[in-house]
């Protein structure tokens, strides 16, 4: 199963989202089946490397992010079995592209999966280190949802 996570500048949250879900697969031994990858919404960065704060945030907590950013095509979403967006705005660009009305039922927010509740991750780009443990937070135990999601289904 192919899962994409999805944010504006794939910089910030999406590679983040995909390392710690990485992280979180490879400890349960689920990485030959649930296989992810990241991109944005936003062409600003493409072919450049996650933010430093992300970085740093994620070797904190012993996950490592080694991403080149990348951007959202049409073709992600027949090529993804689940598309989770970081915020509500990256969530009404997806389903802006062609491909999106066919693969509606595929795109979720991250923050389904969050067990304190749903919202947006807020975008840390113009924010402190405080702002990245946040999303780091938000990220950790939503993805443990999420994953839980699959082992059932
Ligand atoms: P991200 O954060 O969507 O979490 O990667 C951002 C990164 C870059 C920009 C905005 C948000 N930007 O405007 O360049």
């Amino acid at each position: 199963m192919k899962i994409l996570f999805v944010c504006l500048g794939n910089i910030c949250r999406s590679p983040l989202a995909a390392a710690i879900f990485n992280h979180k697969v490879i400890e349960l031994k689920l990485d030959h089946v649930l296989i992810s990858d990241s991109c944005g919404t936003g062409n600003y960065h493409i072919g450049g490397a996650a933010d430093d704060r992300s970085i740093a945030v994620a070797r904190k907590n012993g996950v490592v992010i080694q991403h080149v950013v990348r951007q959202l095509t049409a073709d992600d979403l027949e090529e993804f079995d689940h598309i989770i967006a970081m915020d509500r705005n990256n969530l009404a660009n997806i389903k802006r592209l062609p491909s999106a009305k066919e693969n509606y039922e595929k795109v979720k927010l991250m923050r389904e999966y969050d067990p304190q509740g749903p919202g947006d991750v807020p975008d840390p780009y113009y924010g402190t280190e405080k702002d990245f443990r946040e999303v780091y937070d938000i990220l950790d135990r939503s993805m443990d949802v999420l994953i839980a999601s699959f082992q059932k289904s």
